[in-house]
């Protein structure tokens, strides 16, 4: 299998981990489609260093934003390969204190979203044949942390997502899931820096290395689906 001409879409591709992931794609000779919400200037950037990508806007967080990105897709590619699940939301909170729309926030983009991508994205693959989705979920999907139940609950609603929709489109479309460990940026905090300290590896990881995970599930047979691999450093065995 090589990933040579395939149409794969990236959400969240502007920076960060998904910036990764569409310029690991791109050399592997990927014809990528680089979705964005806010970060215009940074998606041209990554555009550009893929070799003029194709770019997509969209707000995530409606159903009938994402029916329109799937369908510009298709007037723009006239066919997709494969799908990488990539945009998300992080907050910290005291469970004690979320609100309804502290919730939702996080629910409508890290989950619902999730689903209706892999819906529409999935619809596309079936008319030349079939695909590959990644969903990127991540270790808080796997393992609980107080600060951030709401978002370890919509993670670990990817993982289940994944699983179920692995069985529901086998065998045409594969999907598998990357659960990221620390992946350290500018932003880190004190909370991160700790977890960094307790990973067996001894360091945080890169969006190479997460991208070096999502290039193996593409590349992939129909007979690896419904997996998760984290690429955490070992923390998820402690
Ligand atoms: N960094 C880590 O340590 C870590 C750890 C575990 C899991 N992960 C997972 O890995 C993935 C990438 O992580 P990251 O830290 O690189 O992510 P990030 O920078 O927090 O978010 C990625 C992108 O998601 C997009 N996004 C957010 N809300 C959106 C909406 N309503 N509609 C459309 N796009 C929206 C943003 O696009 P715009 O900027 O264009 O608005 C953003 O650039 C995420 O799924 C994350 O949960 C990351």
């Amino acid at each position: 299998m090589s990933l040579d001409g395939k149409v794969i879409l990236v959400t969240g591709a502007a920076k960060r981990i998904g910036r990764g992931i569409a310029l690991r794609l791109a050399a592997e000779g990927a014809r990528v489609a680089i979705h964005y919400h806010h970060s215009e200037l940074e998606a041209r950037q990554t555009a550009r260093d893929c070799g003029n990508a194709e770019l997509f806007q969209a707000d995530l967080e409606k159903v009938a934003e994402i029916d329109r990105l799937f369908n510009d897709v298709a007037e723009r590619f006239g066919r997709l390969d494969g799908l990488v699940n990539n945009a998300a939301r992080f907050t910290r909170f005291n469970p004690l204190d979320i609100t309804e729309q502290d919730w939702d926030f996080i629910h409508s983009v890290n989950l619902k979203a999730v689903f209706f991508c892999c819906q529409l994205g999935a619809r596309l693959m079936l008319e030349s044949g079939g695909g590959r989705i990644v969903n990127i979920s991540s270790l808080g999907g796997i393992r609980p942390w107080a600060d951030h139940a709401h978002y370890c609950a919509s993670k670990a609603g990817v993982i289940m997502l994944t699983r179920a929709l692995s069985k529901a489109l086998a065998p045409a479309i594969t999907v598998n899931s990357v659960a990221p460990g620390v992946i350290p940026f500018e932003d880190i905090d004190s909370a991160g820096k700790r977890l960094i300290e307790v990973t067996p590896a001894k360091r945080g990881g890169t969006p190479a290395e997460v991208a070096d995970a999502v290039v193996y599930f593409l590349n992939a047979s129909e007979f690896i689906t419904g997996q998760v691999l984290a690429v955490d450093g070992g923390l998820s065995q402690r």
